[in-house]
This record gives C-alpha cells, structure tokens and sequence, in this order.
C-alpha cells in the first residue's frame, strides 16, 4: 500500500503541464494543492461520517471494483453513492471473516463500523458530503466518458489510494476543454476503466509491439469514439 502514494506523485509533472503554464505546488497537511484560478477547489475534503470512507481500503487494499458500489456510473448522467445496505452486505455483524487489521470481529472493528449499524437499525441513511460538483447550467454525462474509455483516474484521480477522498482535479471549464482537444492520450481498454493502477503504467509511450491489450490498440479505442469531444458551447451548456 505504502507504494501508491510515491507512484501517484510521479503523475504531477503531467498535471503540471495540463494546467498549461507555470503553477505554484505547496506542500499542505500531506496534501498538494495546485494554486491556479481554475484549480481553487483542489484538495477540497469535507468532513465525513465516521472520519471518511476508506477508499484505499476498499477498492486498493480489498480490490473492490468501482462499480460494486458506483453502480449507475456507465448508464447515466450521475454516479451514485452506495445505500447503507450495500455497506451491511459485509458490515453485518458477525459476516467478515477476512481481516485486514487484526479481527474484524474486534472491539477496535465494532467500533469502527457501529455507525453503520446504527444507521441500518434505524432506517437512516448515511449524510456523506458531496465533493465533486458541476455547477447545473452545465451537463457532464458519466457514463458517456466512462463508456469511450476515461478511466476515474484522469478525473479524481488516485481515489484507490486514498483513506478519505477529496478532490484531485479542477473541473472547471478549462480542464474539460484541455481532453476534449486532445482526448487520445488519456483513454484506457474498456475493462481498465476502474484499474486505477493501471493506468500509471502509461500505455501510450509503450513500444507498438507492447501496445495490444486483449487485442485492443490505442489507436483502436480513438477510432471507436462515437465522434469528437465537443466544444460548441451547446453541448455543456443548454
Ligand atoms: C464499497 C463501496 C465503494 C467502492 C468499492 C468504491 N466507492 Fe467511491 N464512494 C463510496 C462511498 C460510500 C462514497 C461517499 C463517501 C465519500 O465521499 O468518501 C464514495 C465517494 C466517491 C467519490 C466522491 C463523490 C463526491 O461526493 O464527489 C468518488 C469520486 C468515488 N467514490 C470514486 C470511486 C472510485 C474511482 C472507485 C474505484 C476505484 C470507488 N469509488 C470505489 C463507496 C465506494
Ligand atoms: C465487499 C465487502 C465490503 C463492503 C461492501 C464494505 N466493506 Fe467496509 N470493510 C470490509 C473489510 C474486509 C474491512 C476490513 C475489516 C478488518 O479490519 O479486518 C472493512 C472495514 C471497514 C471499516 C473500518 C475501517 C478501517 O480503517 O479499518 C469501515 C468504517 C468500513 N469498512 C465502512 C464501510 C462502509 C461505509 C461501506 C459502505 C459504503 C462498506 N464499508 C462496505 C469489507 C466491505
Ligand atoms: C471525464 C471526467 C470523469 C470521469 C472519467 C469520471 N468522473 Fe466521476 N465525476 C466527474 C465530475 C465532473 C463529477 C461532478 C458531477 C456533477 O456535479 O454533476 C463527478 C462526480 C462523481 C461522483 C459523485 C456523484 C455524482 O455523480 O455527482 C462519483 C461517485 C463519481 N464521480 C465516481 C466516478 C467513478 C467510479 C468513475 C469511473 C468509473 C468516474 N467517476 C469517472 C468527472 C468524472
Ligand atoms: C480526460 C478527458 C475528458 C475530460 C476531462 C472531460 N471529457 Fe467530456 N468527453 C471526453 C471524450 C473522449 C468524449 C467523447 C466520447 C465519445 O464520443 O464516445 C467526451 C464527450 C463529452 C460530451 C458529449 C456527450 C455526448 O452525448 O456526446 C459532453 C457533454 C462532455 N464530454 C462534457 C464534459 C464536461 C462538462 C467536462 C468537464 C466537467 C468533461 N466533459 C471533461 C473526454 C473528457
Ligand atoms: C466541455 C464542456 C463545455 C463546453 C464545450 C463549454 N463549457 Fe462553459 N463551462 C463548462 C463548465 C463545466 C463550467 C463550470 C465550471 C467553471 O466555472 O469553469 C462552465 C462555465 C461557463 C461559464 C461561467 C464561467 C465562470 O467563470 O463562472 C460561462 C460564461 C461559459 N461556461 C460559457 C461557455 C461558452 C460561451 C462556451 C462556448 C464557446 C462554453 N462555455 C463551452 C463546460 C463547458
């Protein structure tokens, strides 16, 4: 685990020259904050339920697919947050056999999961704070980027790799427009979308005798794009 993180820093120099000019890195908390106009949100980690859901444990540690709990993120608009039932699929109390950390039936794991419990036992949901957002006068599809091969990865980043999530991207309307013009880099195999390892191993700048996964080229994927990423303002902003 303790290798995700040095792995991930070595993809900075290629956000460096995504923001197109000279950017200002500052060392915060453990965290990298990118100071540039449209990067003001980066590094945004509200305050969880439970101190956070552990990303790194789960989907890096665990090897859970993305998809087990984001499960409408290839058929629409929006990915969804996982109900307290999807949690209580493991959580329930005397199901994990598996430990991690020593004993999940210990006091130390109880204790750690009671919120989760509690929020079943009495019909509630749990109040995770949303993180990413888009403003409403403009429209971003997930399952369309997801379907043409976007990994997670060039959008939140080294989510597998994080204890508590917080946001890795700018999102504003600059960072679109930066893939749309120059989408081939940055796509993936379809059954690598959510292998947010991976991705780091940078496909694109293999040997072409290197290059075929299960068959596929990049170049195949570019071909297969329905059409161009748009930039007519129509098509985000209606
Ligand atoms: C076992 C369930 C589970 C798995 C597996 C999982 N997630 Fe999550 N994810 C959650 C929960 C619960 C939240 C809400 C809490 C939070 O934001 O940390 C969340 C939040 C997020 C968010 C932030 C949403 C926001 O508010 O903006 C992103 C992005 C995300 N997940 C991406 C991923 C990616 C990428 C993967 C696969 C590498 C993944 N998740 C795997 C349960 C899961
Ligand atoms: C596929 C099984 C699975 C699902 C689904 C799952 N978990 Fe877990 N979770 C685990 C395992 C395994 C552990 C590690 C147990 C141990 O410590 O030995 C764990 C540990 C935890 C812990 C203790 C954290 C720590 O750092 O030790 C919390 C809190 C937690 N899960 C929350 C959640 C929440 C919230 C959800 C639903 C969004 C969820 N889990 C869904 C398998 C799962
Ligand atoms: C092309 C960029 C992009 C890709 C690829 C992408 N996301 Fe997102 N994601 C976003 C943006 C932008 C938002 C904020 C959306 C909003 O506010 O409507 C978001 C929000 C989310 C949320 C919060 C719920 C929501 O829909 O607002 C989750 C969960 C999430 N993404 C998970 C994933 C997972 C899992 C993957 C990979 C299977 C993924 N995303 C791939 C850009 C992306
Ligand atoms: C890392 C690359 C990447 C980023 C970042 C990205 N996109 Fe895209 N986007 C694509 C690709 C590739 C397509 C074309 C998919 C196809 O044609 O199959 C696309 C297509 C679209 C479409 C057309 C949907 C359709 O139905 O044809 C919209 C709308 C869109 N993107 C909005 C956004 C918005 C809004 C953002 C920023 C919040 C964004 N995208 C960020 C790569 C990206
Ligand atoms: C790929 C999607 C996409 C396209 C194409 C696009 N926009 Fe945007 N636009 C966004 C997103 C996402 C935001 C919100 C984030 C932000 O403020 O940067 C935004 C924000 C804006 C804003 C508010 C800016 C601000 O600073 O608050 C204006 C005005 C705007 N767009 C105009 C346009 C015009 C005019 C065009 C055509 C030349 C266009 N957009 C094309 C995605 C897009």
């Amino acid at each position: 685990m303790a290798g995700l993180f040095p792995k991930w820093m070595n993809a900075l120099p290629t956000l460096g020259a995504l923001v197109g000019g000279p950017a200002v890195v500052v060392v915060v908390a453990g965290g990298w904050y990118w100071l540039t106009p449209d990067y003001f949100e980066v590094g945004y980690q509200p305050v969880q339920p439970g101190g956070g859901y552990n990303h790194q444990l789960h989907a890096g540690e665990l090897g859970i697919d993305c998809r087990y709990c984001h499960t409408h993120v290839e058929e629409s608009d929006h990915a969804n947050i996982p109900s307290v039932a999807t949690c209580m699929g493991c959580h329930t109390e005397g199901k994990l056999r598996a430990s991690v950390s020593g004993g999940p039936g210990g006091d130390r794991h109880n204790r750690m999961v009671s919120f989760i419990r509690d929020a079943y036992a009495q019909d509630e949901s749990i109040e995770w704070s949303k993180i990413h957002l888009v403003p409403d006068y403009a429209h971003f599809p997930h399952h369309v980027h997801v379907n043409a091969g976007v990994s997670c990865y060039s959008c939140h980043g080294q989510i597998a790799g994080m204890p508590v999530v917080y946001q890795a991207e700018g999102l504003g309307m600059g960072w679109c427009l930066d893939c749309h013009r120059n989408p081939e880099e940055r796509l993936v195999p379809p059954d690598k979308v959510t292998d947010l390892v991976w991705v780091e191993h940078n496909w694109f700048d293999k040997p072409t005798s290197e290059r075929e996964h299960n068959g596929v080229t990049p170049e195949d994927l570019v071909a297969s794009l329905r059409r161009d990423p748009p930039q007519n303002c129509g098509a985000c902003h209606y």
